[in-house]
């Protein structure tokens, strides 16, 4: 796996994490809550964009490290939709540095078969913003080693209602109204990341133990990796180490550990529960 990264970037004393990860079970879908750039930038006495500039850093480190590791997904938070409560000059910046983004790393994406998806209420953009992420879609349309959902205007529970008004929609277009019946499944496939496996992994940086209204559907099951680590710090170092630890975990969904399902329950020998799926804790 050492080849696949040393393609990209520069040594990193990062070889033994590498080392100690299991290829096998890296996560199929990362989202990151990409937050800490501000106090970033405080601490360094400078300008708030300065922090969301250097931020670039590393949303480019997770997207070739996710690329070149064969993650099937990367979900990043880039803007929600309460952030236009913020000072309209650091909106303003904002878009710029998504444009530039796009602008500069464009080819790389289509080289390394990266899918750029931006999801959120995509119509609500400038303009300018809304023409260069439709361009960049076309562009790498044909990707097919990773998707990168750059998740920008974006709050889950607006995805949400987003997908029962699609859902509606497509009822009353096709008359199927009055037998309109909704499960999991119409919900999942109505959602802006439809056809994407849930995410295995949230990461969030900068400590705050919260989840912001992100992919609030999807992260029913994901594993949490919350870091006190600013987003213009997060090193590929870090984001190893977070599947590592991801790689650590016991994923039951709701239903029991090997082990408590082999062993008989405490105080009944009658209950032997091997892989009965309890409601979810
Ligand atoms: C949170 O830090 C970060 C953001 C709201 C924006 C993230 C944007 C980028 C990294 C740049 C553009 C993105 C892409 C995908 C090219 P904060 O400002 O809330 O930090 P604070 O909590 O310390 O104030």
């Amino acid at each position: 796996m050492q080849d696949l990264l040393d393609r990209s970037h520069k040594p990193e004393p990062d070889g033994d994490l590498l080392a100690q990860l299991d290829s096998d079970r890296l996560p199929a879908h990362v989202a990151i809550i990409m937050d800490g750039n501000g106090r970033w930038a405080r601490r360094r006495s400078l300008p708030r964009v300065a922090g969301h500039k250097a931020g670039i850093e590393s949303v480019r480190m997770a997207v070739e490290t996710c690329g070149n590791l064969g993650i099937q997904a990367l979900t990043l938070y880039a803007f929600s939709i309460e952030n236009w409560k913020r000072p309209r000059a650091e909106v303003t910046t904002l878009w710029r540095l998504l444009r530039v983004y796009l602008r500069k790393e464009l080819n790389t994406l289509i080289e390394n078969g990266v899918r750029l998806n931006p999801i959120g209420r995509l119509d609500q953009l400038p303009d300018s913003v809304r023409r260069d992420l439709d361009d960049a879609v076309r562009a790498t349309a044909a990707g097919n080693r990773m998707v990168l959902n750059i998740a920008i205007n974006y709050s889950g529970r607006a995805e949400i209602v987003d997908a029962f008004n699609r859902i509606l929609e497509n009822a009353r277009r096709d008359g199927t109204l009055p037998s309109l019946t909704i499960d999991e499944d119409t919900i999942n496939s109505a959602l802006y990341t439809a056809g994407l496996p849930e995410p295995d992994l949230l990461i969030r940086t900068s400590g705050e133990m919260r989840v912001s209204n992100f992919l609030l559907w999807q992260i029913a099951y994901s594993e949490l990796y919350v870091t006190d680590t600013l987003w213009p710090d997060f090193s590929r170092a870090e984001l190893l180490r977070a599947f590592l630890e991801y790689q650590r975990r016991e994923r039951r969904f709701g239903g029991l550990s090997s082990d408590s399902a082999l062993s008989p329950a405490p105080d009944s020998s009658e209950t032997h529960l091997v892989g009965v799926a309890h409601s979810p804790k």
